[in-house]
């Protein structure tokens, strides 16, 4: 047996104004799951604890809270001391019991075609990986797209697509989910990443969904702008002045011993917009021993189009930059935008290994930077943490050069084409994210994404800064004092 603390938020709407945080301290078996927790809470301490569980194995979805803000299955999650347990982010009824039904009568059912059509083996393995959904809710609580607009979230898309596949059905699926909100995903990867069946909406269902609405023809203007200019110029956006390509050398050598060399993936946003933070970069890269081959030829990842569904020309694009880099003999490719590099190691089948910059300078380990009298924040891009499972590298860069206080990770409403086709939710999104950033008391953003970067600088009044960027500004402190001492 052991002790554990733990805090349940309470709300019974005939007693209490507001929700209120209350400390338990119970003792359960070792292994004991969260629901076990609320066992021993509502069995000994408090019986008037409401709570919802049904099988207690995974399988009914009735027991989903959020666990320290992440929702999750209590009878699967395993209980640790001092963590929270809240309702999920639905309107509650009393305690964690949350209103579900509103959100599962919007998940469609299936409508039967009146002839008699039986799926074949093909129609039931492309259904598979959307069949398993429990409607735990967990997908919703995390979508960042159903708090500002009135998307009817992932799992009710991923039932679209789930019956767009079915031959039985009657339904116009696209048409449906291009209504219900097919273009307020933000792919941020939130929901996929707390479902308890690893359903892969973003992937399977919403970008799917997004390719059938633009053979139909529903792909959001500014979406289509954005194709014909990748068609056009291989970048996605528009060309303002000399970009990063022109300005850098075919290979930046090192300063010291070379401890690996590179070839670089620069990304459009880099190349035309954010190009100090990627020129920052070069310089951290060259301090540190990393030798970085710049292959001029290489176009725009195809990301924008992806993300949107609009798949036409995006073969070309892998093509080009597949032979841009194994032409040169590369075998280790380096992105520094989250976007690109999710994209590069997910959506292509690529020759070489890719790495991102905050990979690359952990594994490698870089020189201490001085350490700089600053409180910054960080925020996680989405296509950085859930994309690529990149959460603590950044986290171990940043502690060597400024005091880093965290703040939730949540979507700043950049990615999926939403803040090109979805201006005012992408706003809203960026002004949540901006007051988070002003809870944390910093005094500047770091962030490791020109998406992210570029997004949030607009709904904060704190510098955003590229975490190369902060890097190097510990660098030429370090160098300013070294200098200061030998005078
Ligand atoms: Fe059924 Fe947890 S009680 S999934």
């Amino acid at each position: 047996m052991k002790e554990l603390t733990v805090t349940v938020r309470r709300f019974d709407p005939d007693v209490d104004k507001e929700p209120r945080f209350v400390t338990y301290t119970v003792r359960v078996s070792e292994g004991a799951r969260v629901l076990n927790v609320l066992h021993a809470i509502h069995d000994s301490i408090d019986p008037t604890l409401s709570y919802r569980y049904s099988c207690a194995s995974g399988q009914c979805g009735s027991c989903a809270v959020r666990v320290n803000g992440e929702p999750v299955l209590a009878c699967m999650e395993e209980a640790k001391d001092r963590i929270t347990i809240e309702p999920l982010n639905l309107a509650v009824k009393k305690d964690l019991i949350t209103d579900l039904v509103p959100r599962l009568d919007q998940i469609a059912s299936l409508l039967p075609k009146t002839e008699v059509v039986l799926p074949k083996k093909a129609d039931i393995d492309a259904i598979k990986p959307l069949k398993d959904c429990i409607e735990c809710l967990c997908c919703v609580s995390a979508c960042p797209a159903v708090d500002v607009t009135k998307f009817l979230g992932p799992t009710a898309m991923r039932q679209e697509m789930r019956l767009a596949l079915d031959p039985r059905d009657s339904g116009d699926r696209i048409l449906d989910a291009v209504r219900d909100g097919l273009f307020t995903c933000t792919t941020c990867q939130a929901c996929w990443k707390v479902c308890p069946k690893k359903i892969e909406t973003p992937a399977k269902a919403i970008e799917k969904l997004r390719a059938h609405a633009n053979r139909r023809g529903f792909t959001l203007p500014r979406h289509k702008e954005v194709a014909a200019m990748v068609k056009e110029t291989g970048r996605s956006i528009p060309r303002t002045s000399e970009s990063f390509l022109e300005k850098v050398g075919d290979v930046i050598e090192p300063d010291g011993p070379v401890k690996a060399t590179v070839g670089l993936f620069i990304g459009c946003v880099y190349n035309l917009r954010q190009q100090q933070s990627a020129l920052d970069a070069m310089e951290v890269l060259k301090r540190n021993g990393i030798r970085v081959i710049i292959p001029k030829e290489q176009v725009c990842c195809g990301s924008p189009l992806i993300r949107t569904g609009q798949l036409a020309y995006v073969d070309e694009l892998k093509q080009r930059n597949i032979e841009t880099f194994t032409s040169r003999g590369i075998d280790t490719v380096l992105t520094m935008c989250a976007g690109c590099g999710t994209t590069l190691k997910h959506d292509y089948q690529t020759p070489f290994t890719v790495i991102d910059i905050n990979e690359l300078l952990t594994q490698y380990g870089i020189e201490a930077p001085a350490k700089l009298p600053i409180k910054a924040t960080y925020h996680d891009p989405c296509h950085l943490m859930r994309g690529q499972d990149i959460h603590d590298q950044p986290r171990e860069l940043i502690r060597q050069v400024v005091d880093l206080v965290e703040m939730p990770s949540i979507c700043c409403g950049s990615g999926g084409g939403v803040r090109a086709g979805n201006p005012d939710e992408a706003a809203a999104l960026g002004k949540r994210r901006g007051e988070e950033i002003k809870k944390t008391g910093a005094e500047i953003v770091i962030t490791s994404c020109p998406f992210c970067e570029f997004h949030i600088a607009g709904h904060t009044d704190k510098p955003v800064k590229n975490i190369a960027t902060v890097l190097l500004e510990g660098y030429r402190e370090k160098d300013r004092k070294t200098a200061a001492g030998k005078d």
